[in-house]
């Protein structure tokens, strides 16, 4: 079975890990969410009080790190799952500026093209076309208008049971997007041979047939 890499970019919110998730599945690949990873030290700094301007305290805490996913693609940290608390508020609000401290991102770049060498990988996030695997046999650039991200957004949140507003969603999807996109490193562009699938108008299925289309043009062979 030919094992391709498949890297998956956009902005906040536009149904990148539904995508990842099931295309994965369908391909019999390993599903990862680069954007938890982040959440996660996002996490380690709230806790410890860390904040992101502390670059050395941050370069000194980031080997005590232990990031990991369990088989439900859940995030643990130090072992511990904190799949719950790092889709909280509290953690949105805060994960931009945390990602945008270079030392972060050296440290999660690495750990993301270890796991990439299995091969066999759906990757999600905002560089991985671009910096993590610019070599990825597929590069899916996602979008969908601010509006439809914030209602949907908004949805899941309602549905996990975290407390929020649409003006609340709104503004923090304003705010990651502005940081994600004009940090000094690595920020979030389309890869120049990414393939743009604005997914405003389309349903989950007619989503997930395109890029599994895509996937096997770029030479996937897997078990869908
Ligand atoms: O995909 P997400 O919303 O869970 O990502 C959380 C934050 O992490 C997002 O605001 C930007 C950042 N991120 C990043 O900088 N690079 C990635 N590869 C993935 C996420």
């Amino acid at each position: 079975m030919h094992k391709i890499i498949i890297a998956i970019d956009g902005h906040s919110s536009c149904g990148k890990s539904t995508l990842a998730r099931s295309l994965a599945q369908r391909l019999g690949y390993t599903y990862i969410d680069s954007g938890a990873m982040y959440r996660a030290v996002t996490l380690y700094l709230l806790r410890h009080g860390i904040s992101a301007a502390e670059r050395e305290r941050i370069d000194a805490v980031l080997p005590k790190l232990q990031l990991s996913f369990n088989d439900k693609n859940e995030m643990l940290l130090n072992g511990e799952n904190v799949e719950h608390e790092i889709r909280q508020m509290k953690v949105s609000n805060y994960v931009s500026e945390v990602a945008a401290v270079p030392e972060v991102r050296r440290a999660m770049v690495e750990q993301q093209q270890e796991m990439g060498r299995q091969r066999g990988i759906v990757m999600d996030g905002r560089d991985i076309g671009t910096v993590v695997f610019p070599d990825a046999e597929l590069k899916i650039f996602l979008t969908a208008s601010s509006q439809t991200r914030a209602q949907r957004r908004h949805e899941e949140l309602r549905q996990k049971g975290y407390p929020s507003t649409i003006a609340e969603v709104e503004k923090n999807l304003a705010h990651r997007d502005h940081i994600d996109s004009t940090r000094e490193d690595s920020p979030l562009k389309q890869a120049a041979d990414a393939i743009i699938i604005d997914n405003t108008r389309l349903s989950r299925e007619a989503q997930l047939a395109r890029a599994l289309e895509l996937a096997h043009q770029a030479g996937a062979t897997g078990s869908s």
